[in-house]
């Protein structure tokens, strides 16, 4: 289903609807053309009476169809959230793990504006610009001299917008940068207060604040006293243009040769009131209908990349953790930074791989890679032969157990935590807890599975948070497993319980991934690979490279460290 051809249907209808109503919108310019143009003349009060019978039903079919598309517009509204927004959430955390910029980052904001706009009034007054020229016709049928009117009015509000924006625009955009920029520092104050309270940084956050925010007040001043002063002149402007319809009809009225009646004269006066409010509404409004085109497109720029980047894929078999890599290289386009070079190894199904290399080698950066978060730049990760980073993270995922080193917990259970926010099956999350040497600490707990854990995990302990990671990774009897730094936050039982783990997804042929610095863990794999500034320094079976390492010195200390 094309999703934006569904938005543009929606045009559709609101373009017919715009057209109704229009057509309704004539009829008090028709009464009063007949009332002042023939009733008053023939002073015939019956036909007074037949006139506004005939505008109450008009007005009343008017208010229907304002009500009946005040519920097409809310149910659209939904419709539309409800078909796009998943899509749009799906690719922005997708998007969240690129080191890159995020091109998805404000998707849904593109998407809110684009349908608070065509849901709302917005969408109404653009539409009712395409019914001008006919308001035009009909104004220059009435007189040349009027539409001259209301053309000379439009043209002398359109350049006081443009004044307006070239004399604020820059102004207010600085503004706004430098105020979502103090924003952005009090969030990070706000996060960071711990640090703040412990080390009396109180003072000197506020100074910065105050001289990120004192920058802020100045340009909003200057921007606010500019607009200001063109608003009087705007207002003059427009309440003026406003009463030149009557003006000029009731000069034209005079001129014996035209012999405008007064029926003419007040309907021309309400033609000209009705053509002139949606000029008004898009001069003054110019800057958000072009910021809600720019959505637009981005939006249907994106749902086109959605539909490219999702080829239709043939359903495989289930993997069976076998790895391999082939000259990988990562790095940061924007920075031109290379991060891990030309790397090539593989790995057996269910054997045990340890990565060590010192700090900043790219041992964090091989884990993403490994379950298919970033993308090679060159070469292939695979697993079971076929490309990890295009097979689509909903089916591959289950068979990937990852304990990143920021652990990364969600607010919610402890249950729904190690059930990775499925439903939680109870049995597969007691049996990954049990894994994790965790059953007893969680039954301890005061609601046991059911025990929220806050924000992130914040009611936790460091040891638990990285011990609930370690569940989740092996919630589900996954294919491949990838530890980083497993242990980083863990006490001597905790070690003894990720040991014993390590033991058991060993024996049950689990492909098995630990990155490590303590040696403990060493004696579990099969293989080690050392990293050195983001080259393979060596791999193979682990006594052998052991033995190579004790030879070759260097990576000797970071083995022993
Ligand atoms: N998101 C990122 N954006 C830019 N550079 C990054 C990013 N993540 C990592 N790097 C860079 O990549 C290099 C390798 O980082 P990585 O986290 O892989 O190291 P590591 O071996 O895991 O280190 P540690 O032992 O400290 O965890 C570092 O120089 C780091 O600055
Ligand atoms: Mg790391």
């Amino acid at each position: 289903m094309n999703k934006m051809f569904f938005i543009k249907n929606y045009f559709l209808s609101a373009a017919l609807f715009s057209l109704v109503i229009n057509l309704l919108i004539l009829s008090p310019m028709i009464y009063a053309f007949q009332l002042f143009g023939r009733v008053i003349s023939s002073k015939s009060i019956e036909a007074l009476w037949l006139l506004t019978f005939l505008l109450l039903i008009a007005l009343f079919v008017m208010g229907a169809l304002e009500t009946v598309k005040a519920y097409i517009l809310v149910a659209a509204n939904n419709a539309i959230d409800a078909m796009i927004s998943p899509d749009l959430l799906k690719k922005m955390v997708e998007g969240a793990t690129s080191p890159e910029q995020n091109p998805y980052h404000y998707a849904l904001a593109d998407l809110q504006a684009v349908r608070t706009f065509l849901t709302g009034h917005g969408m109404i007054q653009v539409m009712e610009v395409f019914w001008l020229p006919v308001y035009f016709l009909i104004i220059f049928l009435m007189h040349p001299m009027m539409l001259m009117a209301l053309i000379v009015g439009a043209i002398l509000m359109w350049l006081v917008t443009v004044i307006t924006g070239y004399l604020t625009g820059p102004l207010l955009s600085e503004a706004n940068a430098a105020s979502s920029n103090t924003a952005r520092f009090v969030n990070s104050a706000m996060q960071n207060a711990e640090v703040v309270n412990s080390m009396g940084m109180l003072p000197s956050l506020i100074q910065r604040w105050s001289s990120l925010n004192d920058r802020v007040m100045v340009l909003q001043t200057r921007a606010s006293n500019r607009a200001g002063a063109i608003s009087g002149v705007s207002k003059f402007l427009s309440t003026l243009i406003g009463v030149s319809g009557m003006t000029v009809s009731a000069y034209i009225s005079l001129d014996t040769k035209t012999m405008m009646n007064p029926g003419l004269m007040m309907a021309g006066f309400i033609m000209f009131g009705r053509a002139i409010a949606p000029i008004m509404y898009v001069t003054n409004s110019w800057k958000s209908i072009v910021d809600t085109c720019s959505s637009y497109i981005r939006l249907e720029k994106f749902f086109k990349q959605i539909r490219e980047d999702s080829p239709v894929l043939m359903e495989l078999p289930p993997p069976t953790g076998q790895i391999s890599l082939e000259q990988v290289t990562f790095g940061i386009r924007a920075s031109n930074k290379v991060i891990l070079k030309d790397i090539s190894f593989s790995l057996a199904a269910g054997e045990t791989l340890g990565i060590i290399g010192p700090s900043a080698s790219g041992k964090s950066s091989m884990a993403r890679l490994l379950v298919g978060v970033w993308k090679p730049l060159q070469g292939v990760v695979r697993m079971d032969g076929a490309d990890i980073s295009n097979w689509p993270s909903e089916r591959i995922g289950r068979y990937i157990g990852y304990l990143p080193q920021n652990i990364e917990l969600f607010a919610g259970t402890i249950a729904d935590n190690i059930a990775r926010l499925d439903e939680p099956d109870s049995e597969q999350v007691i049996a990954a807890a049990n894994l994790a040497g965790l059953h007893e600490i969680i039954l301890q707990m005061p609601n046991g599975y059911d025990t929220q854990i806050g924000e992130g995990g914040d009611f936790l302990s460091g040891g638990q948070r990285q011990r609930i990671g370690f569940a989740r990774a092996l919630y589900g009897n996954p294919k491949l497993l990838v530890l980083d730094e497993p242990n980083a936050s863990l006490d001597t039982a905790g070690e003894t319980a990720l040991i014993n783990a390590l033991i058991k997804v060993r024996m049950a042929g689990v492909t098995t991934i630990l990155i490590t610095h303590n040696p403990n863990y060493l004696s579990q794999v099969d293989k080690l690979l050392i990293l050195q500034n983001g080259t393979l320094a060596a791999f193979g079976p682990k006594d052998w490279v052991l033995a190579q390492a004790q030879q070759a010195k260097t990576p000797q200390a970071q083995v022993n460290a």
